[in-house]
């Protein structure tokens, strides 16, 4: 499904603002709830890619579940109407009151990440007089081949227990009252884009699966994480995601044992595409290489040019003309506050709409106000 812009609306509007096209976003659910349904899987939104009320709320009435990664990401989702037990809470550093609330709200599981962690569950489950369900996140130790920001499933990154780790912290789960083991979790990073990476991730699986089974403990559910990459290059793909190869792969070469239920947390594949940043001209100028085409929206809509180095796909809604090369810039006071360089464009002027396509993920809930900006607002197709 190609994305829409209704040219005539939008041009309209005081830019920057995100778009969201809520065709793309329903089909993109619908294809991955019938792809992953039909092995029985269950998919976990990651409410970290974007948080934003209309979004959240489509994607609940989905019939999906929340991955959620702090107590207000965890507040959020049950506000929205995510049912309790399709919400699981990661992160590696939990604060006492996001615990809580986890508790008070009785969410299906947490996922754990160290010793101390669980022993602070314990014990503030034992206050409560309640037993909290775990899944311990373990590192597999896989590379994802990504951008070294976004890959965490390697040793050397902060999350997860390693697997060298593994004996400890089921001898002192065992000596825990209130914690039960539910399941084991992984997440090896994200912006995936070779499916060997899950390939591996599910052999490591296997293994671990072995080393569980050998003391005797079948954990309840087996989450893969998320990770599933997208195609900036191409928003208007329609092979990526390619939702059916991934969850096949994991059908194909993931051994469960019977009853066992295997769960994903999908963010970006979800999200990305249904959204963009929409971005007015407002200053043409010769640089030394390339003319800079100075727009209103600048990194503090939009961070991820600046963080990663990302790449996403620029166009001109309003002009047609001979293309050139432009630096696409904001008004910011850094010089990292580029969306893109040398960008073929059609001839550009000032009052023309940009489109920053692909910002679904990760754009408008990593916004700030940096230089005392406004929040950047959104617009939705069914709306206008
Ligand atoms: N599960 C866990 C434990 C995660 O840490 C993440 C993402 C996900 C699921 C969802 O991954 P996804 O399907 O979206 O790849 N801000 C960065 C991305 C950070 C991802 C952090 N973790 C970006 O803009 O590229």
């Amino acid at each position: 499904m190609k994305f829409n812009f209704p040219v005539g609306a939008l041009e309209q509007i005081q830019t920057p603002f995100y778009y969201y096209d809520m065709e793309i976003l329903n089909s993109t659910l619908s294809t991955i709830q019938q792809e992953a349904g039909q092995y029985g899987f269950k998919v976990h939104y990651a409410v970290k890619a974007n948080a934003n009320d209309r979004i959240l709320k489509t994607i609940c009435d989905a019939g999906f579940g929340a991955d959620c990664v702090s107590g207000n990401e965890v507040k959020k989702a049950i506000e929205t109407g995510f049912n309790a037990s399709g919400i699981v809470f990661a992160g590696v550093g939990k604060a006492d009151w996001e615990i809580n609330l986890g508790l008070d709200n009785d969410i299906a599981c947490f996922n754990v990440e160290s010793i101390p962690e669980l022993e602070i569950i314990d014990e503030l489950a034992g206050l409560k007089g309640k037993i909290a369900k775990v899944a311990l996140r373990i590192n597999p130790n896989v590379n994802a081949n990504t951008h070294h920001y976004i890959t965490t499933g390697l040793e050397e990154n902060k999350f997860g227990i390693n697997q060298w780790d593994l004996d400890n912290v089921v001898y002192v789960l065992n000596s825990l009252k209130n914690v039960e083991l539910e399941g084991i979790h992984f997440h090896i990073g994200s912006q995936i884009t070779d499916l060997l990476s899950f390939k591996d991730l599910c052999i490591r699986v296997n293994e671990l699966q072995k080393w569980f089974i050998s003391r005797h403990i079948c954990p309840k559910v087996v989450n893969v994480g998320g990770g599933l990459g997208i195609d900036y290059e191409q928003p208007d793909s329609k092979s990526i995601p390619d939702f059916k190869s991934f969850f096949k792969l994991f059908d194909e070469f993931l051994e469960l044992q019977p009853d066992q239920e295997l769960h994903f947390e999908l963010g970006r594949s979800v999200v990305a595409q249904c959204g963009a940043l929409l971005t007015k001209v407002l200053y043409v100028k010769n640089g030394v290489n390339t003319k800079f085409a100075i727009v209103d929206a600048g990194m503090s809509d939009l961070i991820r040019p600046a963080l990663y180095q990302a790449y996403h796909k620029i166009e001109n809604l309003s002009s047609d003309k001979e293309e050139e090369k432009y630096d696409v810039v904001g008004p910011i006071c850094e010089s990292s506050d580029c969306f893109g360089k040398a960008v073929d464009l059609p001839h550009t002027s000032r009052g023309d709409l940009i489109a920053i396509r692909s910002t679904g993920a990760y754009g408008e809930i990593m916004a700030n106000r940096y230089n005392l900006r406004e929040l950047p607002i959104a617009y939705y197709s069914d709306e206008l």
